[in-house]
């Protein structure tokens, strides 16, 4: 069975060479991202393998399909790029629900501990052999309240970590774990008690800038956010506007809402074109890492394992445990729950 990978990034390769090997798969390493114009590049394969940044939308789809195409890997958990409605009857779509939601829990809290310890600067500092310790003051996490969006597998995580610092935690979630020990709030409370905000929820029409100039408002002065899920989640113009008016006390964000031209990139020595990213990077309170939370040797050898047993599934017929759902709206007469596939 050949794959054609799109996006492909030197680090992906090694691992997804080494569990490929004996399976059957063979990958093509694509640099080039998936979208209407490379599309074409998938001719002659079975399948499509695509990660965060690549466009999976009803021309793509299409096109896949004309191609022949009838899976598409993704090697990420998040699927907001993928226009799933299209999909269904045509292309199996399956995933990486877990690779490792320790590697994104761990960076979100490396995240607001350089943040509000400084590190960032006094790493420059003592390269530069500046020992000064002016501006540097941070303040203690302990007995600060973390308000925690989406519980789920990263969430959770980052819950038990933030505990472990003394934090009070709050969460709020649109389906909340029952038993699960975790105090829910609503989002009004949760923006309004919070020091700190995490979010941990995926993107959907729901949850597109969940972090708006409104929610901003009403959340605590010098509030401090922390965006390792997805870029749209917060309105970039607001936040920038809460930073200047110093109602945001500081962002810590390894997503963007307009990253996927950007990030995984090398621009330096080059022109950025995004003032709101730019604006934002240039903020002392501002921390910007380019979507690198999931980048663990432990998170990368279980996407490519995760992923190369996905498409053996499919090929040889089983039923998809990761075929993401559709919403095909057959609620009682699911396939999926009968461990078959979608269609
Ligand atoms: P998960 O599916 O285990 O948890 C998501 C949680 O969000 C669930 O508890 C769900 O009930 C909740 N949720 C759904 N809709 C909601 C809404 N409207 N409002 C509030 N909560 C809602 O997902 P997991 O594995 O914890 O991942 C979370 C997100 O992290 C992913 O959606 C993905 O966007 C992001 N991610 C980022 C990575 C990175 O490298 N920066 C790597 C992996 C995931």
């Amino acid at each position: 069975m050949r794959i054609a990978f799109f996006d492909a990034k030197d680090y992906d390769i090694p691992s997804f060479e080494q569990y490929g090997k004996g399976s059957g798969i063979e990958f093509k390493f694509f640099e080039a991202k998936l979208n209407e114009d490379t599309a074409e590049l998938a001719s002659g394969y079975d399948g499509v393998c695509v990660f965060v940044n690549d466009t999976v939308n009803a021309a793509v789809i299409d096109k896949l399909y004309a191609l022949g195409i009838r899976v598409i890997a993704l090697r990420c958990a998040g699927y907001n790029n993928v226009d799933l409605g299209r999909c269904f009857g045509k292309i199996h779509v399956v995933r990486v629900p877990a690779y490792s939601p320790y590697a994104v829990a761990e960076h979100t809290m490396a995240l607001l501990l350089t943040s509000v310890r400084r590190i960032h600067k006094a790493y420059n500092r003592t390269k530069d052999f500046n020992f000064s310790l002016s501006g540097l003051t941070g303040f203690d996490l302990h007995g600060k309240t973390v308000g925690v969006i989406g519980t789920g597998k990263i969430g959770r995580i980052f819950i038990d970590i933030c505990r472990g610092f003394g934090m009070r935690v709050l969460a709020y979630d649109k389906y909340p774990a029952e038993d699960a020990g975790i105090d829910y709030v609503s989002l009004d409370e949760l923006f309004s008690e919070s020091d700190v905000i995490s979010l941990h929820c995926p993107l959907s029409e729901e949850t597109y800038h969940i972090i708006s100039a409104d929610a901003i408002s009403r959340c605590k002065k010098g509030v401090i956010f922390l965006n390792t899920s997805r870029g749209a989640l917060i309105d970039s113009d607001a936040l920038l506007d809460g930073i200047k008016r110093r109602q945001v006390g500081a962002a810590c964000l390894d997503v963007y809402e307009e990253e996927s031209d950007i990030f995984f990139r090398d621009f330096s020595g080059h022109i950025v074109e995004d003032d709101v990213l730019a604006r934002l990077i240039s903020m002392p309170n501002v921390i910007v890492t380019s979507h690198q939370a999931f980048l663990t040797e432990e998170a990368l050898g279980n996407i490519a394992e995760t992923t190369v047993k996905n498409l053996v599934a499919f090929r040889d017929g089983l039923p998809l445990e990761n075929e993401l759902c559709y919403q095909c709206g057959k609620v009682d007469d699911c396939r999926k729950t009968r461990k078959k596939r979608c269609f």
